[in-house]
């Protein structure tokens, strides 16, 4: 199945003295959704973000705001995030031991729920819940950090998860060292949204970067 490629720059590689700037800049450079990655100092080795920057990402743009939560627990502040603005809420099957519910509460707040998986989970932590997602985020590196190097053991699984969904409305999300030359083989392997951090905020021309990235995805799309 051929699903709708979408560009999701990752506001994490932005500058953060700037960040309303930033977000209008790949608003109008063309992207699809704002990705926001929130990290605790618990579940990853870094700290990011809370509900207060989803907000002011939220007063820059109309577009959806895609936020990834790398947090433990991370129930108790799912109400605060889509109070903030958020559109999209993914957690970590990682992250709780009651990802069902998690995602149940992410739905009722009205919200699109995501689960990711990190390198080292395999695609099964997924298959039962799949009547109860919208997004499955496959980690393409360990989260924590931008800038990393894609893990290739990670296409075989971009595969399996394509194949586990079939025809089911679920958007396919790769995370981590994704730039314009490896998106070929990542849409071929059946992702559809694109996070990008380094390989958008680090070209000066975010249109031309978000351009070459999607280009790039739906030469791979063609290849399927
Ligand atoms: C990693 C984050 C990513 C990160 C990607 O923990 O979830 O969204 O910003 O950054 P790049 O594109 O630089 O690998
Ligand atoms: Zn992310």
């Amino acid at each position: 199945m051929i699903r709708d490629v979408k560009i999701a720059p990752s506001i994490l590689a932005a500058d953060f003295g700037r960040l309303d700037e930033e977000v209008r800049a790949v608003d109008e450079a063309g992207c699809d959704w704002i990705h926001v990655d929130v990290m605790d100092g618990h579940f990853v080795p870094n700290i990011t973000f809370g509900p207060p920057a989803v907000k002011a990402a939220r007063r820059a743009t109309a577009k959806p705001i895609d936020v990834h939560l790398m947090i433990a627990p991370a129930d108790p502040y799912l109400e605060a995030f889509a109070d903030a603005g958020a559109d999209r809420i993914t957690v970590h099957a990682e992250a709780g031991p009651h990802l069902d519910r998690s995602l149940q509460t992410i739905r009722g707040l009205g919200k699109k729920a995501g689960v990711a998986i990190n390198p080292a989970t395999p695609e099964d932590a997924v298959a039962y819940i799949l009547d109860r997602v919208d997004t499955i985020l496959v980690m393409t590196v360990n989260p924590g950090f931008g800038g990393q190097t894609f893990i290739p053991a990670m296409f075989d699984k971009i595969r399996r998860v394509a194949a586990m969904i079939g025809e089911a409305p679920i958007e396919i999300e790769v995370d981590g060292g994704v730039a314009a030359a490896n998106a070929a083989e990542i849409a071929a392997a059946g992702a559809n949204v694109f996070v990008a951090g380094s390989s958008i905020f680090e070209d000066r021309d975010y249109a031309h970067a978000i351009a070459a990235l999607r280009a790039a995805a739906m030469t791979g799309q063609g290849d399927e």
